[in-house]
């Protein structure tokens, strides 16, 4: 970092920001950790700050402004016409991707905090036969896109401060799993600090300011900063496929969706599960009042998330899967003039530096963006329904729903439905009633192709494993 402003200019601002308690400990400090304090508080935008504290201050729980109507959704189940419109989808994606107007998108800025893991979630082991890491999985699949459309698939990888090295050495050690170099694009999203409820700076040390993630819609506007948008332009990319680090089934290249984005001329779309329990923890895709938004679990007042339509199922029932194909030019757009997403605020107790500068534990609110609340500037936008079992199976918690454990249940139970297709044999299940079986993404993407596949298993203590 380089410093711009001196001592005391920092002092007096931060003094007149009412956040003069930065310099609490400045006695205590060596001169490194002086010089460290100072260039975080010169980084910081007390504009920002201030506006957050406004917020703070302002805050009221969330409500949805206007009338909640639920999306039309291009189905999972089509005859007729929809079948037709989505054979021509799927026809227009592949010129899409072996044209090389794709680029991979991966969020992966976040914490990890609720599964418990030290280190980038993307190093977390997912295979069920093979211990494949989440980023290893995601990477596999772009290099069986590459191959299977003779075209680059360049993969924009999204850290935080936190990961960004442990994550660059990882995909480095293990050789970018196997895709060039010069395809995978490191940056790393933007950080805020947290308040306490005075709205005053927390301390994570008497030298460090306590600064987490500013959500993922830091996104669009880190894409836009670090480069990564002008390396799209150059490599004549036009459409981004948006997805998290978190779940192992997702398709990053899937023709179909980035078909029927096209043909519908929309700037930004999302792929949605049928959600079937109203406490399942995924937003709900909706039109505001006309305007196509997703509302976080947390946001959805009761009588709404329990509604349910005459024949049963439930009327919010758009989940969505965090994935979304965006136009390179909607970005664009949107960053141009900085941009303006809300901000959502989370009021947790978080370890700090308290005020006699030891760790203690203590309430205070944190602020992040969220990328799909780009959605309602999209003028046309398609909800593309997509099955659970073949594509969403998030890895969030350390234990019960959406763990290490559902998501090998999932995965084993995906790829045995394709070896009984093929008339090959499974191993017995194990004591939990999984079938160990995992297939490489390198084997195939999806039944048909397992099928046509003249692949045989590696037969291992742990299960059986189609390698590629
Ligand atoms: C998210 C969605 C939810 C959706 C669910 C599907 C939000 C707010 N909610 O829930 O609507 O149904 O996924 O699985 O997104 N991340 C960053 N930087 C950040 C914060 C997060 O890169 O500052 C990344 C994480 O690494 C992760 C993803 O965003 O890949 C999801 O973030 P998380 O906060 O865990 O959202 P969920 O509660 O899982």
């Amino acid at each position: 970092m380089t410093m711009t402003r001196t001592e005391s200019e920092l002092r007096a601002v931060a003094k007149a920001a009412d956040q003069g308690h930065l310099f609490d400990f400045w006695s205590d400090l060596s001169e490194p950790q002086q010089a460290s304090l100072l260039a975080q508080i010169d980084a910081l935008d007390f504009g920002v700050v201030d506006h957050l504290r406004g917020l703070q201050k302002s805050s009221e729980p969330v409500a949805i402004q206007g009338e909640l109507e639920p999306p039309e959704t291009f189905p999972l189940l089509r005859k007729g016409a929809t079948e037709e419109r989505a054979r021509r989808a799927s026809q227009l994606g592949e010129v899409l991707l072996g044209a090389g107007r794709v680029g991979f998108v991966l969020v992966a800025g976040g914490q990890a905090s609720r599964l418990g893991y030290k280190g980038p979630k993307g190093a977390f082991p997912v295979g069920p036969v093979s211990g494949r890491t989440l980023f290893e999985t995601h990477g596999r699949k772009l290099r069986a896109a590459s191959k299977r459309y003779d075209c680059a698939m360049p993969w924009y990888v999204m850290t935080s401060v936190q990961n960004d090295e442990a994550t660059k050495s990882f995909m480095k050690e293990h050789h970018f799993f196997g895709l060039p170099e010069e395809d995978v694009f490191f940056f790393s999203q933007a950080m805020l600090p947290a308040l306490d409820d005075e709205g005053r700076i927390l301390m994570a040390k008497k030298h460090e300011l306590f600064l987490a993630p500013n959500g993922h819609g830091g996104v669009l506007e880190a894409l836009a900063t670090s480069g990564a948008l002008r390396d799209m332009e150059q490599r004549e990319i036009d459409l981004v496929s948006y997805f998290q680090v978190d779940n192992p089934l997702v398709r990053p290249a899937d023709p179909m969706f980035f078909g029927l984005h096209r043909l519908a001329d929309a700037n930004m779309s999302s792929k949605v599960v049928d959600k079937t329990d109203p406490d399942e923890k995924v937003g709900v895709l909706g039109r505001i009042d006309g305007s196509m938004g997703i509302i976080e679990y947390s946001d959805l007042p009761d009588d709404l998330r329990k509604a349910r339509d005459a024949d049963g199922a439930l009327r919010f029932r758009a989940g969505n899967i965090a994935v979304h194909a965006i136009n390179r030019h909607f970005i664009e757009e949107l960053t141009r003039d900085g941009l303006k997403l809300p901000w959502h605020l989370a009021r947790k107790k978080m370890k700090v530096c308290g005020p006699k500068g030891t760790v203690t534990e203590s309430w205070g609110t944190k602020f992040e963006t969220f990328v799909f609340d780009a959605l309602s500037e999209s003028s046309n936008s398609i909800t593309f329904e997509v099955s659970r079992a073949h594509e969403f199976s998030p890895v969030k918690n350390a234990k019960g729903g959406d763990s290490p454990e559902t998501a090998r249940r999932d995965l084993c139970a995906l790829y045995s439905s394709w070896v009984q297709a093929s008339g090959r044999e499974l191993p017995p299940a194990d004591a939990d009633g999984v079938t160990p079986v995992e297939i490489d993404p390198m084997v195939a993407e999806n039944e048909a192709a397992f099928v046509a596949a003249r692949s045989r298993p590696a037969i291992t203590p742990r299960g059986h494993h189609y390698d590629g």
